[in-house]
């Protein structure tokens, strides 16, 4: 089971003297990929021109842009919840981008306003491998992200 306090612990102090939205993201994916057991993608989408944009990632290469509704990155972020997926198979419209991938959750993340501005997608090979801890632990870890991150593209 993973420790999911820990592991937002250890968000917390990776973003600590640079919260640029890259450098964050891109260490948070690593920290997920490295400390969640049986895994083969975890990265995030962010929102760019009204669907979701390929970001920071581990894993195979995926598709880069989702339009929102679909697949379950597209609903978790149009429906503003998350979404856990037991058997992707059985997911209408869902994305496969590894076939290796069974199971899923993906977690909206939130601008200081509320707004959605991406979400968080990790795939397991196994089916119904996030349970319900799961699902409480990574909205947590999303919860830590929105407060420690700087989402601005530029300065
Ligand atoms: N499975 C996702 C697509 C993204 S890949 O898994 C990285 C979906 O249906 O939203």
């Amino acid at each position: 089971m993973t420790d999911y306090k820990l592991l937002t612990e250890q968000l917390r102090s990776l973003a600590e003297d640079e919260p640029y939205f890259i450098p964050v993201l891109s260490n948070a994916s690593a920290l997920i990929y490295e400390e969640l057991e049986d895994l083969n993608w975890a990265g995030f989408y962010l929102m760019n021109k009204g669907s979701l944009l390929l970001g920071p990632f581990q894993g195979k290469t995926a598709c880069i842009r989702i339009a929102l509704g679909k697949g379950v990155c597209g609903t978790a972020a149009q429906k503003d919840e998350t979404v856990v997926v037991k058997n992707v198979h059985e997911f209408p419209g869902h994305i496969a981008c590894d076939c290796a991938s069974n199971s899923e959750i993906v977690v909206p993340i939130h601008n200081p306003d509320g707004k959605v501005i991406g979400v968080l997608d990790i795939d397991s090979p196994s089916l119904g491998r996030f349970t319900d801890e799961d699902k409480k632990g990574l909205e947590m870890f999303v919860s830590a992200l929105e407060e420690v991150t700087d989402f601005a593209l530029t300065d």
